[in-house]
């Protein structure tokens, strides 16, 4: 079998994966407060490259380590796994093998004690009036 990035289906079918995880997220009120500073045109573009990387695919994520990316944002080890389970609604949705499924989260799994700073189940928290958010791309 070829790449990860192969056998998710490509180019095509990793931006049709983020684009309907970021929907999921957008609306999911556990986690969406975070995002009131983010630039989504960019988020969406980071969140491709840094996928089709991981997995094996041409691409170059060029954007911020997951540690400053979401330093000071305060996010709750409840609203990570609140996020993993909007992935993998979008990954059922998508119809994509369980095996597949437990590769990606086997990448992002480690990266939990990068993004995660509050040790609690709460959800919902709201993102610290000092957070700097990353500037928006340059089209
Ligand atoms: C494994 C889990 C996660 C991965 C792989 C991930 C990945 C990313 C990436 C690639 C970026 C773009 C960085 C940049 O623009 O330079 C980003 C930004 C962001 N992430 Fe995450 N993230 C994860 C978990 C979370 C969680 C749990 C939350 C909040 C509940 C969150 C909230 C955000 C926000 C608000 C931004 C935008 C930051 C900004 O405005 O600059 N992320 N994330």
């Amino acid at each position: 079998m070829g790449s990860l990035y192969e056998r998710l289906g490509g180019s095509e079918s990793i931006t049709a994966v983020v684009e309907d995880f970021r929907d999921r997220v957008a609306k999911d009120s556990r986690i969406n407060q975070k995002f009131a500073k983010t630039d989504l045109v960019r988020l969406r573009q980071m969140l491709i490259d840094q996928v089709c990387e991981a997995t094996g695919g041409p691409c170059k994520y060029t954007g911020r380590t997951m540690k400053e990316a979401h330093a000071g944002m305060k996010v709750t080890s409840g609203e990570f796994d609140a996020l993993v389970q909007d992935l993998v609604a979008t990954f059922n949705h998508f119809k994509v093998g369980k095996a597949e499924q437990s590769e990606v989260l086997g990448v992002l799994g480690p990266l939990k004690p990068d993004i995660v700073e509050v040790d609690s189940n709460q959800v919902g928290t709201a993102l610290p009036s000092t957070y700097q958010p990353a500037p928006a791309l340059t089209h």
